[in-house]
């Protein structure tokens, strides 16, 4: 708005009702800024959102949000400067000095000589109210306007802090940053949940050949393969982007469009190596996160999940090593459970989400490495343990409180025959004869992990639907905007 004419004109407008001596320019200060500032700092401008407009008969007090931090900047204006168009919702930009507040509330406030109101906001219809903690699934309703909101807002930027510090972790530990494609011609995980993609002629036309690549095409559901690729020539690399599921869940920790951080490293020796750096990374990034936005984090520690406790025990669990057992173990310690489960816990089949709560109970609500997973279970690119009766391959899960799964890993089938042999049994053999190369030129034994974001959000800061820590969620039958 500021950008364009009528906008700068309107500005002008503003100005010129000033007088001529308080026509300094003003320095353009953000929200965060202004309030770190322990003294006085001059003539100064701000702009923002108004949360709250309170009129007394001496002084009107306003409170502006410009997203730089969860707190607001308090405005103390004349009266005289209230119009109609100034209300909770509006975007203002305000012009005063920046003097030491009387009130111990904040160090600073505002002491308006200009207000300008750039955008009115209709407060009749805007759905957010004035002083109302509206609960998370209404203003999941909008997604366009829900960043307004302190939870969103905080969330935001956590999310935005942790994905620098993600990446920070993987430059300092010299990864190489890899941007794996979004469009792809295979299923990594070859379990069919895949979105296949199409220019909108070829829909209209419902035609089966002439397509775009002149191959099916699918949105990825994991860079993997392409860093596999990478890894033949780095030795650690890392990617970090969308990822999609046509996955036909409606849980709370279901999205069909996610972030995922995945690493891949050469020259492992064993699992160990793989399990480290999962937990490297997550202790990193999460302590990151914790000094770098202490009070957006103590927000949702205090008010969107307290009954969990989730920050002491986040802190105890930063403190100590994770709880490592093998498949074989956990099936046990089901199967040993007095609690009684909807699926009957059996050496070969999959754990469940109630399996998962239970055994990361059961060895005290910290997170738990689940090792050696049987053969049949997992996708064709684990390394085969070669073990006897009980096949297993070198796959890990990291199991966390309150999600379940956080991370999935495993080494990679680096041997030509046991890949050659496995693809072959699959009918896989012509689509992969790129992954088979790497076998042949210069194999080496890697591995690697890829953590879904989104939970991992979920899990530092207790919030209880995926929905609620991406800002626009896609899920079954749900595509707003
Ligand atoms: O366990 P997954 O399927 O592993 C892979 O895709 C491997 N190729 C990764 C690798 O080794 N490079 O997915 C990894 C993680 C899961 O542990 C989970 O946290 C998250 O991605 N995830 C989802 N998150 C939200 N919504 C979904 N539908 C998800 N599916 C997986
Ligand atoms: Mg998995």
């Amino acid at each position: 708005m500021l950008g364009t004419r009528g906008g700068w004109r309107a500005l002008r407008r503003c100005f010129s009702s000033l007088p001529r001596e308080q026509r300094v320019p003003a320095a353009r200060l953000r929200v965060r800024e202004a309030l770190g500032a322990r003294e006085a700092a001059g003539k100064v401008k701000v702009q923002g959102w108004v949360r709250s407009v309170r009129s007394q008969k001496e002084v009107l007090f306003l409170h502006v949000n410009d997203g730089s931090s969860l707190e607001s900047l308090q405005v103390v204006a004349d009266p005289s400067l209230e119009c109609r168009d100034l209300t909770f919702g509006s975007a203002v930009e305000v012009q005063g000095k920046l003097v030491k507040s009387p009130h111990k509330m904040q160090d600073v406030e505002l002491q308006a000589e200009a207000i300008h109101v750039v955008g009115p906001c209709d407060t009749l219809s805007f759905p957010f109210k004035i002083k109302e903690r509206h609960p998370l699934e209404y203003v999941r309703q909008f997604p366009h306007l829900r960043c307004r909101s302190n939870a969103l807002g905080a969330l935001l930027r956590i999310r935005s802090e942790a994905t620098a510090a993600i990446h920070s972790f993987f430059q300092d530990n010299g990864y190489v940053h890899i941007h794996t494609p979004i469009i792809t011609s295979n299923d990594c995980e070859g379990a069919g949940e895949l979105f296949q993609i199409g220019t909108s002629q070829e829909a209209k036309k419902s035609v089966e050949k002439n397509h775009f690549f002149n191959v099916p095409t699918f949105l990825t559901v994991s860079g993997q393969l392409h860093l596999e690729a990478m890894a033949g020539a780095f030795t650690r690399v890392f990617t970090f982007g969308p990822t999609f599921r046509a996955e036909n869940s409606q849980s709370r920790r279901h999205l069909a469009e996610f972030y995922m951080v995945e690493a891949e490293l050469s020259f492992t020796e064993s699992l160990q190596d793989i399990m480290q750096v999962m937990e490297h990374l997550f202790k990193t990034a999460t302590s990151t996160v914790f000094s770098k936005c202490p009070r957006d984090v103590e927000l949702f520690h205090k008010y969107v999940a307290p009954a969990q406790k989730n920050k002491g025990r986040l802190e105890q669990m930063l403190k100590n090593k994770f709880v490592i057992i093998s498949y074989n173990e956990a099936v046990e310690i089901l199967k040993q459970a007095s609690q009684t489960f909807t699926f009957k816990p059996e050496w070969g089949c999959d754990l469940q989400t109630e399996h998962e709560k239970y055994l990361v109970k059961h060895c005290g609500e910290v997170p738990v490495f689940v090792i050696n997973y049987p053969y049949d279970l997992k996708p064709f690119y684990m390394r085969d343990n070669e073990d006897g009766p009980q096949h297993t391959v070198a796959a890990v899960d990291l199991l966390v409180p309150g999600i379940g799964e956080l991370c999935g890993g495993s080494l990679r089938e680096e041997r030509l025959p046991f890949l050659e042999s496995r693809l072959q049994r699959l009918g896989l053999t012509d689509a992969y004869q790129w992954y088979l190369d790497l076998r042949k030129f210069g194999s080496v034994p890697h591995g690697g992990f890829g953590m879904g974001f989104e939970r991992y959000l979920q899990y530092i800061l207790g919030v209880d639907n995926i929905k609620d820590v991406i800002p626009f969620p896609r899920f079954p039958h749900s595509c707003l905007l």
